[in-house]
């Protein structure tokens, strides 16, 4: 606040307070890269470090470039509503996942994000699910067959590779064999190839064999694309393909093979993220690993679709996972117009960043934070409901996940698989640490040691 002179109405003189925008802190670090190190160590170090010293406003500079970090619920809600319309998702993505991964959804903003997210919905009606519950169920009993028990094994490793089957078959309706372990590896190079720090499209970097993966994944939709559209498949590649909008006009076959290849990245590491963090929990509070097998075991397989409504427990437990180890750590905006938030005044053309990682931990939301309490999330409770931006893994405003039912009916799925089938504790004396980038995920892949429950 300054305070100035100004004649007021009746011709006295009256001092008037009016507000200017404060500077914004800078939270330092090393010429050009700023705090990159930093961020890259412990994500959740950095932004609780600076919103401690800084509070809900700061600047720092990762990556060569100025980021206006906007920490807490009130900032989501502001970028996420985007009510002025003036923060772009597209801009912010596109820098990291344009040449890999173009044309997906989150990298279009307005009246286009409008057009392609409505013609997409289809793909994630209640219908829509309720079909991929049926494939997915199947596949899940047969890999969890060859999951080996009684000795040490990488969690990690055994959910991503799950992941990746049920996405080859449910996504792409392709059948276990040698196809499908071909997309499954050119899948694995391009999200590899993704946070790739040297960008040469060299055939024996990660970055090259990234863009070789994705040029044979191409060609792969491509050609199936007018199969798709004229069959009775239910997959979601079916799904995208014969979509139409009010005028009836499909997707282009350019934005079918685009939005999928998107959509399998935008789907795998954050549920293979999930299922680590809800098996790294249940765990370290056996307790809670019996309560849900209790809950599971009341739920005879195969597990109707209407039955993934009736574990309220396997829901806690899910959403307290997601709050303590959000899989997406940062949700960036590029601001094309300059804003006020709190008294600042964030400059045009800046990158803004959003952190679950410090709304989901604040104190004056959640009881006991640091606590593993699922039942905060029971609706005697519901401390998510203090503010509607605190809780946020799935984002929100226009672009919020719009995989989000999917992915939760596939982790309660497959954890009704698991508990039924097994029992697990860590293979360690403790859990190994926590790494946030670019998808939260254990340092140490978790390894555990399954044993087959007694019940089966
Ligand atoms: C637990 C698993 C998941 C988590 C935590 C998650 C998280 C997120 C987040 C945070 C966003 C918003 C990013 C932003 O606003 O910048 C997002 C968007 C998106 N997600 Fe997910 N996601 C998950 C699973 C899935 C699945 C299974 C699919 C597809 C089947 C999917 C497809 C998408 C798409 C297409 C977008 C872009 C939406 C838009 O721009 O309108 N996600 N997701």
């Amino acid at each position: 606040m300054s305070l100035l002179t100004s004649p007021h109405r009746d011709g006295k003189i009256q001092r008037m307070a009016i507000a200017h925008p404060q500077s914004i802190p800078f939270t330092g670090g090393l010429p050009l890269i700023g705090q990159t190190f930093d961020y890259q160590r412990s994500a959740f170090d950095f932004y609780w470090r600076i919103y401690r010293r800084h509070g809900e406003v700061s600047r720092s500079t990762l990556l060569f470039r100025p980021v206006y970090n906007l920490l807490g619920p009130d900032a989501n809600e502001k970028v996420l509503l985007n009510h002025a319309g003036i923060f772009s998702s597209k801009v912010a993505w596109e820098e990291l996942l344009h040449a890999l991964f173009p044309g997906g959804l989150m990298l279009r903003d307005g009246a286009e994000h409008r057009m392609h997210r409505r013609l997409m919905q289809g793909a994630f009606s209640h219908e829509s699910l309720q079909s991929y519950h049926v494939s997915m169920d199947a596949a899940i009993d047969r890999t969890l067959d060859h999951w080996p028990v009684g000795q040490p094994v990488l969690f990690l490793d055994l959910v991503k590779a799950l992941t990746l089957d049920i996405a080859t078959q449910v996504f792409m309706g392709e059948a276990p064999g040698a196809v499908a372990n071909d997309l499954k590896q050119d899948f694995v190079d391009m999200v590899q190839a993704s946070v790739a720090i040297v960008r040469l499209n060299w055939p024996f970097l990660s970055y090259g064999k990234g863009i070789a993966g994705r040029q044979r994944l191409v060609r792969y939709f491509a050609d199936r694309v007018p199969a798709k559209r004229a069959s009775q498949d239910g997959d979601l590649f079916a799904r995208l393909a014969q979509a139409k909008d009010e005028a009836g006009q499909h997707f282009s076959d350019e934005d079918v093979v685009n939005h999928m290849i998107f959509m399998m990245m935008a789907a795998h590491d954050t549920t293979t993220s999930t299922l680590s963090s809800v098996a790294r929990v249940l765990a370290e509070h056996p307790e809670w690993q019996s309560r849900l097998r209790e809950e599971m075991m009341a739920l005879p397989g195969p597990l109707s679709f209407a039955d993934l409504a009736r574990m309220p427990l396997a829901d806690q437990v899910m959403r307290e996972a997601l709050r303590m180890y959000a899989p997406v750590p940062t949700l960036p905006r590029f601001a094309t117009e300059s804003f006020e938030f709190k008294g600042h005044v964030i400059p045009a053309r800046s990158l803004v960043a959003l952190s679950p990682l410090v709304s989901h931990y604040l104190p004056d939301i959640w009881t006991d934070p640091m606590r593993f309490d699922p039942e905060r999330f029971a609706p005697h409770r519901a401390e998510d409901r203090r503010h509607r931006f605190a809780w946020i893994p799935f984002g929100g405003g226009v672009h919020k996940c719009i995989g989000m039912h999917f992915a939760e009916n596939q982790v309660k799925l497959i954890l009704h698989h698991l508990l039924r089938r097994f029992e697990w504790r860590l293979a360690g004396p403790s859990p190994g640490e926590v790494k946030w980038i670019p998808i939260c995920h254990p340092g140490d892949a978790l390894p555990v040691v399954l044993r087959k429950t007694a019940q089966l």
